[in-house]
């Protein structure tokens, strides 16, 4: 059987049959049917065929192309419970496109929108932080973090596109974090995005978190014109949730790819800080507090310990490319972190040492002030107590360090980009940066502003994904354990 489209139904292999097809009959550019928008099972039953009034779909599509520069035509699935019908697009060059993308950030403890122009120009970067709310708790409340983005995703994204001085009409695409991070949380920020992308007929792309993070750093790259750096790029990715090292790589049609070479088996260094500052009675997170009094105490104090981890027995497409590159002592051809451990060493440091008393009188001291702050607690903490915090940090920095350094050498990349909340830290700036002058590698670091989550980093992960035509579907769902490489 023969559709209008010139399609034979039996002989439909590959995503590109319909659009070829298509094309003949419209006399119109080359259509790209992106593979997502073909169902999930990707049988041939579930093959989409294009609509026969196509000629008039491509008709509306130029239409629709000389205002936005993305042309949508209308395709059905062949499957009976498909019912609805999913738009796909025609590729667009840079220079045909305004850029202009709405990014949403909702995955943990921040509502963030942001509209961003092709991946370098932040016109808005608007940021609701729930840290007072989750601070009375000690950490992230799951359901009181959905709840409170609840309430703020329409007054953030409203803000948002007005800071930026333009309309939802001038967008050209909705960006959205669709996992790591807390169900409930990706949810809201997900189904607004859906709902906005569906209403303003506009595509919706779906962004890693932790590839957000990396593009905070290359955006503000080309913001300040850095040259580019060389690829491959290890990314180490260092935050509340994760501590991953991945070998970033881009296609010659831009599209970005990332290999995890590197991974926490606990603990990410962020949750170990929070644990620490924590632990010590320090306010959350726990972080910025550690950063600022670390400086007071003596690194050298407490001689923490990060024992070798054992090699993944699998690690299925990673290789070596220099491999005889010299690895540290401990880590051996492991790149992956383990931090749960110099969390139980605190803890048993502050048992065995009797700080108990002096903690309890910390903690309740900071809970006295109405918005205390990290500078409140220096007067708060004696000499032993600022040494432990400085001897956790130099232990934690100087981990991240060699395994960064260590991966980079053993996979040949060409630059280092550092990212997530834990790259604000002023010792881990400061160390990585001057062992990459040491070795002549180039080192790049987000601003403090945007280490941290934000919605312009999702933004700008999504602009490479517009100019491939890398969209996401109706069945885009909340990911929380998503993969990025
Ligand atoms: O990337 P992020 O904002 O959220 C996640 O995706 O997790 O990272 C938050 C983490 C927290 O664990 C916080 O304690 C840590 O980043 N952090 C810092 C600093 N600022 C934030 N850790 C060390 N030093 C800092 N200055
Ligand atoms: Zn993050």
């Amino acid at each position: 059987m023969t559709d209008k489209s010139g399609c034979d139904e039996k002989k439909v292999e590959d995503d590109a049959t319909c659009a070829r097809n298509a094309e003949k009959m419209s006399g119109g550019p080359t259509v790209t049917v992106y593979p997502s928008l073909w169902c999930p099972e990707g049988k041939a039953a579930h093959r989409f065929r294009v609509r026969d009034d196509v000629s008039a779909g491509a008709k509306h599509a130029e239409t629709e192309n000389s205002t936005d520069g993305i042309a949508r035509q209308s395709v059905q699935c062949r499957c009976s419970s498909h019912n609805q019908v999913p738009r796909y697009y025609r590729k667009v060059s840079a220079a045909q496109t305004s850029g202009l993308i709405l990014g949403i950030e909702s995955s943990c403890d921040e509502t963030a929108a942001a509209v961003v122009r092709a991946g370098q120009q932040v016109y808005s970067n608007v940021l609701a932080s729930q840290i007072a709310l989750h601070a009375n708790y000690g950490g992230v409340v799951p359901e009181l973090a959905s709840r409170e983005h609840l309430r703020n995703i329409v007054p953030v994204v409203r803000q948002a596109i007005e800071q930026s001085g333009f309309t939802l009409r001038d967008l050209q695409a909705i960006a959205v974090t669709e996992g790591p991070g807390l169900a409930g949380a990706l949810l809201v920020g997900i189904t607004y995005a859906k709902a906005l992308a569906f209403g303003l007929n506009i595509p919706l792309i779906g962004v890693n978190h932790l590839e957000g993070h990396i593009h905070a750093v290359l955006m503000e790259a080309r913001q300040r014109a850095d040259a580019p750096m060389e690829l491959p790029l290890l990314a180490l990715v260092v935050s509340g949730g994760h501590t991953h090292l991945y070998l970033a790589k881009q296609s010659r049609q831009g599209a970005w790819s990332y290999q995890n070479v590197g991974r926490t088996v606990d603990d990410a260094a962020g949750e170990a800080y929070d644990k620490v500052a924590k632990l010590l009675g320090l306010g959350y997170p726990g972080g910025p507090w550690i950063d600022a009094l670390a400086s007071r105490g003596n690194p050298r104090a407490v001689p923490f310990q990060f024992n070798p981890i054992k090699p993944r027995a699998h690690r299925p497409g990673i290789s070596l490319p220099n491999k005889k590159a010299s690895y540290p002592e401990h880590s051996g051809p492991s790149f992956d972190f383990s931090f749960s451990g110099i969390k139980t060493a605190v803890l048993r440091y502050i048992e065995t040492h009797a700080m108990k008393p002096a903690i309890d009188r910390r903690r309740a001291a900071l809970a006295e002030l109405s918005d205390p702050k990290p500078a409140d607690a220096a007067a708060l903490c004696d000499a032993e107590t600022l040494d432990l915090l400085a001897s956790f940090q130099y232990a934690v920095v100087g981990n991240l360090e060699r395994q960064a350094f260590a991966a980079s050498e053993a996979f040949g990349a060409r630059g280092i980009v550092v990212s997530g909340g834990v790259a604000a830290n002023r010792e881990l700036r400061q160390r990585l940066q001057a062992e990459a002058d040491r070795r002549g590698l180039p080192i790049a670091f987000p601003s403090l502003a945007l280490s941290t989550d934000n919605a312009a980093m999702i933004a700008a992960a999504a602009w490479p994904k517009l100019l491939a035509c890398q969209f996401a579907d109706d069945s885009l769902v909340a990911t929380p354990q998503l993969r990025l490489g």
